[in-house]
């Protein structure tokens, strides 16, 4: 008999606190959406005590997101419990995830308490937080550092506090994978009442091994990981919950567990991590990366002619990957393109679907052929849609060998038409000045990337962006088959996040 593991997706919160992947509540509400779609067993919500805005997305989240368990993170305080659980209240099951570090090196140094004081005080917070809801997690913070006797009385008391899961966590990456398979058995073995709880694990991924540490652990009796879309997270990040997930599934022969998530929205969850916060994944990336089920060579490629199984493990049907599927065309109407984007999960109401009509017709006519790739970058801005402030209304761009580039860009900005013409080292540089002349922006960019959407030379091009304002990153997207057009349409983009940025705090600070 298969054991079930559930699958933690921490994205929308150890992920979202590496650099750069900081989301709007918008976005996150999107990506929350996702992980709906491809049924994770709790999606770890956010940080509500860390600020207003941490609070308002896991809400919003709790409000709006059905399925999942929606939990929020909580350290082992009064202030922090409480706010966790107003935040978690509207989700039909709501989690308080608490913890507090365990190792000699962080109690010592970090918390400066004694052992029994934080064994108290993990026990006081699992109390309260039972008295808001029956689902209470806990974290022994750096357990893989923490002694290991220790690490068996504090899962112990917590199980004995109320807590229905206990997380160990190898919160700086330390573990090797027998090592840490040992650690998890152990306690499976010691802990007495281990039974009343499930012991999850949830492994940074320092040396590479965060992955091979979490199976490692579930070979050892774990029944919750806790992972990441595209292994986002703190410095090397988390592990990856696709490769998690497929190994799991690929491999159960092995693990006599599986997963309940739907792999075929894996590659779908993966794209809008990355269209949202703008972290590209590498190429040869397992599962997700642009390579992972290409194959190159003539050895390979015949081989799978003749039987698919001589060189493919899993296809990429399986973790949703029909790439390339042509899908549309510029004779395609309102009606067709509505029913595709259903299908590809997409749900606008008719403004919105009006608006990404306008756009698709924009890109059918410069292309010959439409994929879901294009069509996914069509409504990207529509699923997590903000206030457009400055839209690009027109734009005209000279440049080449012999040329000065020189950009005229006309915005609407709250509905009235302005315009400026500026120079610059190239034509997206002078575009980004012309539009900085518009809007007075102060920003400062501090990436920008180009991609091509689907392949040939009429590909979409996406162009992301980065820019910092009041000490926060701004990820803008553009996607156009004019690399210019699509450019202008990034920078804007980021933009309005700031202006809507700074509105929100205005409206959470007060006057
Ligand atoms: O890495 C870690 O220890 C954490 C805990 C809060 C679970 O993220
Ligand atoms: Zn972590």
């Amino acid at each position: 008999m298969s054991r079930i593991i559930r699958i933690f997706d921490t994205t929308l919160r150890d992920g979202e606190q590496c650099p750069g992947a900081s989301m709007n509540r918008d976005e996150k509400l999107a990506v929350a959406q996702q992980l709906a779609r491809l049924k994770v067993d709790v999606i770890e919500a956010g940080f509500p005590a860390a600020s207003p805005d941490d609070f308002a997305g896991v809400r919003l989240i709790a409000e709006q997101v059905r399925g999942p368990i929606i939990a929020g993170l909580a350290r082992a305080t009064q202030g922090d419990i409480a706010r966790a659980a107003e935040a978690v209240a509207p989700a039909l099951r709501g989690r308080i995830h608490t913890f507090i570090a365990t190792s000699p090196i962080h109690m010592a140094h970090k918390l400066k308490m004694t052992p029994e004081q934080v064994l108290e005080r993990a026990v006081e917070a699992v109390k309260l937080a039972r008295t808001f809801t029956d689902d209470v997690e806990f974290s022994a913070e750096d357990a893989v550092r923490t002694d290991l006797d220790f690490l068996c009385r504090v899962t112990e008391a917590v199980i004995a506090a109320g807590a229905t899961t206990v997380n160990i966590p190898d919160t700086v990456g330390y573990a090797i994978p027998e090592e840490f398979g040992q650690r998890i058995a152990h306690i499976m073995n010691r802990v007495p009442n281990v039974d009343r709880a499930v012991i999850s694990v949830h492994c940074h991924n320092d040396l590479g091994l965060a992955v091979a540490n979490s199976l490692a652990a579930v070979k050892a009796g774990a029944g919750q990981v806790e992972c990441t879309i595209n292994g986002i997270g703190e410095r090397a990040g988390n592990a990856s919950l696709e490769e998690v997930v497929m190994a799991l599934k690929v491999r159960s022969d092995l693990f006599g567990a599986t997963t309940g998530v739907e792999t075929t929205e894996i590659t779908r969850a993966s794209r809008l991590l990355t269209q949202v916060t703008g972290m590209v994944v590498q190429p040869n990336k397992a599962i997700v990366g642009r390579n992972a089920f290409a194959h190159e060579s003539g050895i390979h490629q015949d081989g799978l002619l003749k039987h698919k199984a001589t060189y493919e493990i899993m296809t990429p049907e399986s973790v949703g990957l029909t790439e390339h599927n042509l899908v549309l065309g510029k004779h395609s109407g309102r009606h067709a393109f509505k029913a595709k984007l259903e299908e590809l999960g997409h749900e606008l109401d008719d403004a919105a679907l009006d608006r990404a009509f306008v756009r698709f017709k924009h890109v059918a006519d410069q292309k010959k052929e439409v994929f879901e790739e294009d069509l996914d970058a069509i409504v990207a801005g529509e699923t997590h849609r903000i206030p457009e402030t400055y839209a690009l209304a027109h734009m005209r761009v000279t440049s080449g060998t012999d040329a000065v580039p020189t950009a005229s860009v006309t915005l609407t900005v709250d509905g009235a038409e302005k315009a400026a013409t500026a120079q610059g080292d190239g034509p997206v540089d002078a575009g980004y000045r012309a539009i900085a002349q518009i809007t007075g922006t102060d920003s400062r960019l501090t990436a920008y990337i180009v991609q091509a959407i689907s392949g040939g030379t009429d590909a979409q091009g996406r162009v992301t962006v980065k820019v910092e304002d009041g000490g926060r990153t701004f990820t803008g997207q553009g996607a156009d088959p004019d690399i210019v057009v699509a450019s202008a349409r990034a920078y804007l983009n980021a933009l309005n996040k700031v202006v809507y940025w700074r509105a929100s705090r205005a409206r959470m600070t007060g006057p």
